[in-house]
């Protein structure tokens, strides 16, 4: 398995800046102060995303997401029960970041704790809990443009609703005859399931999760990234019903996954108990990633 430590400092890096990025910039929440009102954010963490968006836009084409699906949803790099997961992907945190207090494994508790708060179905709370261990892909080596950013359908023309879509005018498929039609390779209202989304940690773990939790909760994990879809009303001629009665259920998912960030923070060690009846209740010990 080439994982390269060297790299980890740098993923943490732009994946927190994406974060924030896509939390205080992107899609604020409505009517609320953005925190960038009031904290100094500096320019170089923006510099930092735009950048990572010209990569993810420039390289995410039709036949990489092909070749990637094909390297890992074999799903046979390793075994590892969902605390190995967490353990393992909170080695991607950041030690020079002095905003140390929300690493992954602090997103992911707070993001479902929020959901169990507001007294959701338990299968929600746990997917709260697991829908960004597909990041564990940065220990793999990946390059974070291929790990996290919003994920939109490949194999068709690119949605001028997609976040800095001006730089999807270095994407060949843009110039291919079939790739930059707007069904491209598909049929009108196919059903996303028929549609290759640029590739990431969404994808990727719905690929590890999707014997074992209800459909709603795939949903959530499969397309939280596709903002294009779930929060600019794209794509809809590639959805069919199914797809479109599952969409709720992704929109709601995704405040708590934004906004669930909490001044006082949860104590893992007291809450492992509650979490590991969760996890018996609909995971196997070990799952394939
Ligand atoms: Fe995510
Ligand atoms: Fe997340």
């Amino acid at each position: 398995m080439a994982t390269n430590s060297d790299d980890l400092p740098g993923s943490a890096n732009v994946i927190k800046a994406w974060e924030e990025f896509v939390e205080e910039q992107a899609y604020p929440v409505p009517h609320v102060k953005a925190k960038s009102d009031y904290r100094n954010y500096d320019n170089p963490a923006r510099d930092t995303v735009r950048e990572f968006y010209r990569e993810n836009h420039r390289h995410q084409t039709y036949d990489f997401v092909r070749r990637k699906r094909e390297e890992f949803l074999r799903l046979d790099r390793r075994q590892m029960s969902i605390f190995e997961a967490l353990d393992y992907l909170n080695t991607l945190v950041d030690d020079s970041d002095p905003d140390i207090d929300l690493d992954q494994l602090q997103h992911l508790l707070q993001t479902a704790e929020a959901i169990r708060k507001d007294g959701h179905e338990d299968w929600f709370v746990l997917t709260g809990l697991i829908h960004d261990l597909g990041k564990v892909l940065c220990l793999y080596g990946e390059p974070q443009w291929a790990v996290v950013g919003d994920t939109f359908p490949v194999g068709c023309r690119f949605s001028s609703r997609i976040i800095y879509s001006e730089f999807f005018a270095d994407n060949p498929d843009q110039s291919d005859p079939i790739l930059c039609q707007q069904l491209g390779v598909y049929q009108q209202n196919c059903g996303l399931r028929q549609v290759l989304m640029s590739w990431g940690h969404d994808e990727y773990l719905y690929h590890v999760l999707k014997d074992h939790l209800p459909e709603p909760a795939l949903y959530m994990i499969r397309y939280h990234s596709f903002y294009a879809w779930h929060r600019e009303g794209e794509y809809d001629w590639l959805c069919d019903e199914h797809d479109r009665a599952m969409l709720p259920w992704v929109r709601k998912f995704n405040p708590y996954d934004l906004y669930s960030k909490s001044p006082d923070p949860p104590d893992w060690k007291e809450l492992r108990p509650f979490y590991s009846e969760l996890l018996k209740k609909y995971l196997p010990e070990k799952l394939a990633f």
